[in-house]
């Protein structure tokens, strides 16, 4: 009897050891991880300020398709086509920043630190650098061993509505609030064209541009995205102020001049519209909104298996 016990405890306890991430995982196995992955961010964006926005959208891809397990990050190989060949990898970039904090931990301890950490430490850093809050990020993620391209049609699409933002956020445990909150990463980083194109050209039957963009706003991205566009890679900054981590995003959806439709939705509903307002009047109450939410998204994770040692490529 005490030994069955005993088993069942021993079993229980691995199960939630294996899930469960904490903030000192690496204590004793890899304690310069944190500075290591931070100095990596910190001399990228040095060179190119578009990296922390980069970051920061991978992994949102990363933990919205087989929760954050570094599926973004693998290449397509044989016949297996990766998350980061298929449809929505437009502007996913700056993948050696991964690269590179991979590369200096493996020589300090390797084998160690799975590539879904980095990615979610690098993510934090990123937001930190661009004058944003920071937290303690919690670790232990493990990398898995699928990527699939088609499986980029999990992530919410520019054009949704707020019922399909909605059920695309709680299929992952994630609340309207977390929702709103999220949706403000979109406080850095850019747009192509394409990812707004619905809602400047042949929008509705009735109306060519979507009524609930302002005006000029919607007259000045027209002038940017033609209808023909022949500038590639042509685009929007998704605020005013696209390399400042603040509440300026939320501060222009209420003025119509927000880029998505999807952005447009957290209008339309009453409590997602009242969030709204309220991180566009307080920094603060955003970003410790922020903080919470960006936690439970990055502690999503569905079992990776194994530890990358390239984080391009499953053992
Ligand atoms: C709510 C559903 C969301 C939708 C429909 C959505 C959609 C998009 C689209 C279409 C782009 C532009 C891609 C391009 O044209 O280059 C984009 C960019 C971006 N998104 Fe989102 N997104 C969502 C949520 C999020 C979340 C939760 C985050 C992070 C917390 C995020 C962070 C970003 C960032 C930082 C960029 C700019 C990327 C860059 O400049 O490299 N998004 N998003
Ligand atoms: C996105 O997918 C296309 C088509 O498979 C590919 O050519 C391109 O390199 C991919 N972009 C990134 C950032 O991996
Ligand atoms: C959102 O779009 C879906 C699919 O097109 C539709 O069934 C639903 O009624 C829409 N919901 C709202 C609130 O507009």
């Amino acid at each position: 009897m005490a030994a069955i016990v005993t088993v069942i405890l021993i079993t229980v306890s691995c199960t939630s050891l294996a899930s469960a991430l904490s903030v000192n995982y690496y204590e004793n196995t890899c304690p310069q991880v944190e500075s290591i992955v931070a100095g990596a961010v910190h001399k990228a964006t040095l060179n190119d300020k578009t990296v922390p926005a980069a970051l920061l959208r991978m992994h949102f891809h990363d933990c919205f398709i087989r929760g954050c397990d570094a599926s973004v990050l693998v290449e397509s190989k044989g016949k297996n086509k990766a998350e980061k060949d298929g449809p929505a990898n437009i502007s996913l970039h700056a993948f050696y920043v991964i690269d590179n904090a991979k590369k200096a931990l493996e020589a300090v301890c390797p084998g160690v630190v799975s590539c879904a950490d980095i990615l979610a430490l690098a993510a934090r850093d990123a937001i930190t650098l661009s004058g944003g809050p920071t937290w303690d990020v919690p670790k232990g993620r493990k990398d898995g061993k699928i990527s699939k391209a088609s499986e980029t049609r999990q992530l919410p699409a520019p054009t949704f509505n707020i019922s399909q933002l909605q059920q695309s956020f709680s299929q992952r445990g994630l609340s309207l609030e977390d929702l709103v909150a999220l949706s403000g990463g979109h406080t850095l980083g850019f747009a192509h064209c394409s990812s707004f194109q619905n809602r400047i050209h042949s929008f509705s039957p009735k109306h060519d541009i979507d009524p609930s963009v302002n005006p000029s706003f919607a007259s000045s991205l027209k002038r940017i995205c033609p209808s023909h566009n022949t500038v590639k890679n042509a685009g929007a900054p998704l605020d005013s102020s696209s390399t400042l981590f603040d509440n300026a995003y939320y501060k222009l959806l209420l003025q119509g001049k927000s880029i998505f439709s999807s952005d447009q939705a957290l209008l339309t509903h009453p409590h997602t519209k009242a969030l709204v307002s309220k991180f566009a009047y307080s920094q603060k109450e955003f970003e410790m909104a922020f903080v919470k939410s960006m936690i439970k998204m990055s502690s999503i994770t569905n079992g990776g298996q194994e530890v990358r040692l390239n984080c391009k490529f499953v053992r």
